[in-house]
């Protein structure tokens, strides 16, 4: 399974992601994730990256495609992997052809893409009411997937947080750069038949019941 997630900011993608991973026994790679952890433990590309997220615009695809391609070459990733925020350029989408393509001698091969839709009104609910373990990742609804003690994760016992670029201005741009730069990498995958869409409202079983059967 070799899959991309495509979608707004808040549709989804990591929740469903993170399920589909533990389904097909692949990786979960989330390069939102991969920046958040790099700014904890404060090295340069975390320095680098900190201010452009806070922002709520896109990190460069220098500083992205070193790190997936370094992220890709790890042994856990030959069998399969889901991709969560990553390509979201088509600069970053050719260069991931590059890379699948040394592994299956044949550029996008092999590769599935699903793109979550979610309308603009829902995306700002969504967010609004996201809490995230700064631990383990686990992220919660405060209404539609709280957790069991207000603001503690079920998993670790750590106290939940909200993202710094969760807040209205950074979102407006995150949902623009969505339209702006990453919706031609849906259109990019539909001209080679690979993307599938799915409807991303609803509840998260439902949700993932469409995935499950959109891949079958
Ligand atoms: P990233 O971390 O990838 O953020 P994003 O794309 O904005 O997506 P989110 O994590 O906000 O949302 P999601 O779709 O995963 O939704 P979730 O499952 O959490 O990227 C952050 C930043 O990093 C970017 O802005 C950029 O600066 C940088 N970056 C990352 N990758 C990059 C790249 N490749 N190139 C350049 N820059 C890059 O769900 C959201 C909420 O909704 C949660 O509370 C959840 O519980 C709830 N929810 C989920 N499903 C449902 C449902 N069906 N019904 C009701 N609520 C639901």
């Amino acid at each position: 399974m070799k899959l991309i997630f495509i979608g707004p900011p808040g549709s989804g993608k990591g929740t469903q992601a993170k399920r589909l991973a533990a389904r097909y026994a692949v990786p979960h790679i989330s390069t939102g994730d991969m920046l958040r952890e790099a700014i904890a433990d404060g090295t340069d590309l975390g320095r680098q990256a900190a201010p452009i997220m806070a922002s709520g615009a896109l990190v460069s695809d220098d500083l992205m495609l070193g790190i997936i391609d370094e992220r890709l070459a790890k042994s856990d990733a030959q069998r399969g992997f889901i991709l969560d925020g990553f390509p979201r350029t088509l600069v970053q989408a050719e260069k991931l052809d590059t890379i699948v393509g040394k592994a299956s001698g044949n550029g996008s091969e092999g590769l599935r893409v699903l793109q979550l839709l979610v309308p603009d009104d829902a995306i700002v609910e969504r967010i609004s009411l996201r809490r995230s373990c700064p631990t383990c990742g686990a992220i919660y609804h405060l209404a539609s997937a709280p957790p069991a003690v207000d603001m503690v994760c079920d998993r670790d016992g750590a106290e939940l947080i909200a993202r710094p670029d969760d807040n209205e201005t950074a979102v407006r741009k995150r949902l623009e750069a969505f339209h702006r730069q990453t919706l031609p990498v849906a259109t990019y995958y539909k001209s080679q038949n690979l993307l599938r869409e799915v409807d991303g409202v609803g509840p998260v079983d439902q949700v993932f019941e469409r995935i499950e059967k959109s891949l079958s």
